[in-house]
């Protein structure tokens, strides 16, 4: 019996609950909340009561569940996580590392990342990816450069790097994973936006567990159809499940949404079934149609060396951001960010064959048009002198002070656009003149 089944018979035994959650399911549901969240949802909203598992200690069919989805997926380990990829990254590393561990870290990482940093105390070394100045993203973390760290600082304890990237670039996993262990050390991967690896590595590539990575962090809800933030920690055996779960622990809710954690399972088996594996073939089809439309038009480009969901767009004439602007208000169309290079159009297993006619009827229109933009600007962060560790800044004595007063203080938070949540200081970052410059910058494109 899978989750979601349990969960209805339960429903249909009419148990009487004398439990928390307070709604008692059905009997009383906000008016409101009837349109904005619906009946079922409550309906299914349980605690762990009697016959259903529960998550923070899984013994039953949770515990069940991952493990189906750890044989499916063809890992040692997974986690259900009704937290976000945030959650993963840090109990990852809360798992890991300890107070003063060294970790060495792409520095193009999520904001999650850096929090990770404050609660475990560990010191980051940070290494910065090349940067693309045609497209303004971030290359993939090299193999080469991550050797060279761990060969002169043989206490590196852990390597964390973002592959594939928001705008979808791709590491070499394989190879930075036989090199982290040469060195003794473990790989963690945020792999928040290729989660769709798991179930289509012919179209994807591998998970970075598959390739050899210690512990990869998943979205669901990013590709894979799942409400937000559902998402799956994989790990293979060298880490101690235990460690995981105890750090799982120590920052969850002890209030898990029961919906959301039979939306992990049933999104996982549904991709895995036939009617999940054409749909994905569908999504590859039509996307690759939409850019095979427009392969003969010098005047647009589409990215094509990164995942092919995340669809990289540029137009001669135009910047990214004044792209973005047009999708938005001519045809109501919005991307997830734009830089002044290109916009990023994201796609998932949700976007159907019509909303990518209407969006290559957008672009049409939009290439019957000239534009002379000639703006350029680079969306790369600019690296700072670190003065503290992220977790001696955040919990020092902090003033507020003006950016302009800033330069020569030491940052106590995170600064960062959102998407995509890259920080451009951290705290225990010595503010300098560049960074105040791309702040501005940043700014600017915001409003
Ligand atoms: C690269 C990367 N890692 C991690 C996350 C966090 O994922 P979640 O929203 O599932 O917590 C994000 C979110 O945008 C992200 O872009």
């Amino acid at each position: 019996m899978n989750i979601s089944q349990k969960i209805n018979k339960i429903s249909k035994s009419k148990r009487i609950l004398f439990t928390t959650p307070s709604h008692d399911r059905t009997s009383f549901i906000i008016p409101n909340c009837r349109y904005s969240v619906g009946k079922v949802f409550y309906n299914n909203d349980l605690s762990e009561i009697n016959g259903l598992d529960n998550l923070a200690e899984p013994e039953d069919i949770i515990l069940q569940s991952m493990k189906k989805s750890a044989d499916l997926i063809g890992v040692d380990n997974v986690f259900y996580l009704i937290n976000g990829s945030s959650s993963g990254i840090i109990a990852s590393m809360l798992s890991v590392l300890r107070c003063n561990d060294k970790v060495l870290i792409a520095r193009n990482c999520h904001k999650s990342v850096i929090n990770g940093l404050i609660l475990s105390g560990a010191e980051p070394i940070w290494f910065l990816p090349d940067y693309n100045e045609n497209w303004g993203i971030y290359d993939k973390a090299d193999a080469s450069v991550i050797e060279k760290f761990l060969s002169k600082n043989s206490d590196i304890k852990a390597v964390i790097i973002t592959s594939p990237t928001y705008e979808g670039i791709n590491s070499d996993i394989k190879k930075i994973a036989k090199i982290c262990h040469q060195y003794n050390t473990i790989l963690i991967v945020d792999e928040a936006h290729g989660a769709l690896k798991s179930f289509a590595p012919n179209y994807f590539g591998d998970n970075a567990v598959k390739l050899g990575a210690d512990i990869s962090v998943q979205s669901l809800h990013k590709t894979c159809g799942a409400p937000n933030p559902c998402a799956l920690l994989l790990c293979n055996n060298n880490i101690q499940p235990f460690a995981i779960q105890n750090c799982l622990n120590l920052i969850n809710t002890t209030s898990p949404s029961f919906p959301l954690i039979s939306a992990i399972e049933d999104n996982i088996n549904y991709l895995f079934s036939k009617d999940g594996q054409i749909k994905i073939y569908n999504l590859v089809k039509n996307i690759n149609n939409l850019k095979n439309k427009f392969s003969q038009n010098d005047k647009i480009s589409f990215c094509d060396f990164n995942d092919l969901t995340k669809m990289l767009v540029k137009i001669n004439g135009l910047t990214g951001i004044e792209l973005s602007d047009i999708l938005f208000e001519q045809f109501n169309i919005e991307d997830e960010l734009a830089n002044y290079s290109s916009s990023l159009l994201l796609t998932g297993i949700g976007t159907t064959k019509y909303k990518l006619k209407y969006l290559e009827k957008a672009l049409n229109i939009i290439l019957a048009k000239e534009y002379f933009s000639s703006q350029t600007k680079s969306s790369k962060i600019f690296l700072s002198k670190h003065i503290m560790t992220p977790r001696e800044a955040f919990f020092a004595k902090k003033v507020i002070i003006s950016t302009e007063n800033s330069i020569g203080r030491i940052c106590a938070e995170i600064v960062s656009s959102y998407p995509p949540g890259i920080p451009s200081l951290i705290p225990g970052e010595e503010i300098n003149e560049n960074n105040i410059i791309f702040l501005k910058d940043t700014i600017s494109v915001v409003c």
